[in-house]
């Protein structure tokens, strides 16, 4: 009898002490005195007893606007996790026929936000050269339907990076078209000259933000969206936390935030020697290529499609037997997601010898295990 399939989820969260995480694109990095010191004096004051003031405490909003590059009278929605904020824009922007240009690879979760307002994405291909889309490949999309052009920069799950050119090159078409132009920028500081498409568009465009990635603070849940006033108040129509987003997030945010330039440089600097690591014990698997390097984010694919091992079987195998959690691509593709597993590398480097140690032993477990007797 077989039983349920296998929560590597379940497995990964009942593990955690022992689990390295590189699954989510999580940041283990921040020093940890930060977020713990501010979420002492919040938790001493006993600011959870009462609502927060329900736009975002002033503090935290004028940090969120100056680390866009945004004026404070720009349009900011505080929510929780960007995935609120990008509920409530396809919610409030979309309408039954409408289409957005999208990617396959991308972050799906959007995609269906976008089919539950009755919309539907058109996905360019993008799993080869130069894993991301092109204006060109945008324009020939663009049709009386066209509602929305969903840029996410840099990507998840590629880590590709959009050139500045190429930025303005498809805000330039949203604007041209009268489209909104979906910017989410969740992991743009991990970049090295990122550019925000609300620079050329500024009229259309929405930038999805979120302190998940960079601040590390994706279990407190916060995020939003910028955009022009008339445009955010709009969206805002559709705004579930009508009495604010949780207070203690909004603490642990500011003090990430006000304190960011001191130590951001230094995850940084971890995140490429990481990704270096991992290129190498990669190029050492006969079969396994990263199809971008260097990563723009803080996570890219491992493409296994020579390797002849099953995305899924290696997230298993190296969960199971060596307590390391990448993730299968088939969450993140419909049409290649057989042929990747994606791994996050914001970790510290004990972590990344962790899954240096078991990428080549999980791949030749699995072959030797599928080889005839
Ligand atoms: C591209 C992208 N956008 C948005 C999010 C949502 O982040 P959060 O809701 O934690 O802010 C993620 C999370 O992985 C992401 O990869």
């Amino acid at each position: 009898m077989s039983g349920p399939p296998f929560d590597a989820f379940r497995y990964a969260h009942e593990h955690r002490r022992e689990v390295a995480w590189l699954s989510q694109n999580t940041n283990h990095l921040l020093p940890p005195e930060i977020v713990r010191d501010a979420l002492a004096g919040a938790v001493a004051e006993r600011r959870y007893e009462g609502y927060p003031y329900a736009p975002g405490t002033p503090e935290l909003r004028a940090l969120i606007l100056e680390d866009l590059g945004f004026p404070p009278e720009y349009g900011l929605i505080v929510s929780a996790g960007g995935t609120e904020a990008l509920y409530m824009l396809t919610r409030a922007l979309l309408q039954p026929g409408d289409e957005v240009i999208a990617s396959d690879p991308s972050y799906l979760i959007i995609h269906r936000f976008i089919e539950l307002c009755g919309a539907r994405t058109r996905n360019l291909d993008i799993y080869q050269p130069p894993y991301r889309l092109t204006a060109d490949r945008v324009q020939a999309e663009i049709n009386p339907k066209t509602r929305m052009i969903l840029l996410i920069d840099p990507l998840n799950p590629l880590g590709s990076g959009y050139p500045k050119e190429e930025v303005r090159a498809i805000a330039e078409l949203a604007h041209d078209h009268h489209l909104l132009l979906l910017n989410d920028v969740t992991y743009r500081d991990f970049a090295d000259a990122p550019t925000l498409a609300a620079e050329f568009a500024p009229e259309e465009t929405l930038t999805v933000w979120s302190v998940s990635k960079n601040c590390g603070l994706a279990g407190l849940r916060l995020g939003g969206v910028a955009a022009p006033p008339a445009l955010a108040q709009k969206v805002g129509r559709f705004n579930t936390n009508d009495l604010g987003v949780n207070i203690l997030a909004q603490v642990a945010a500011t003090a990430a935030l006000a304190s960011k330039p001191r130590w951001f440089p230094a995850i940084k600097r971890q995140t490429r020697e990481n990704q270096t690591r991992i290129r190498e014990v990669v190029a050492r698997v006969p079969g396994a290529f990263l199809p971008v390097f260097p990563s723009q984010a803080n996570m890219f694919a491992i493409d296994v499609t020579k390797t002849e091992v099953s995305p899924e079987a290696l997230q298993k195998e190296m969960l199971l037997r060596h307590g390391v959690f990448v993730r299968a691509g088939n969450y993140l593709s419909p049409k290649f997601g057989g042929r990747f597993v994606r791994a996050s590398f914001s970790n510290p480097p004990e972590d990344i010898d962790r899954f240096v140690a078991s990428f080549p032993l999980s791949v030749d477990a699995l072959r030797v295990r599928a080889a005839p007797a």
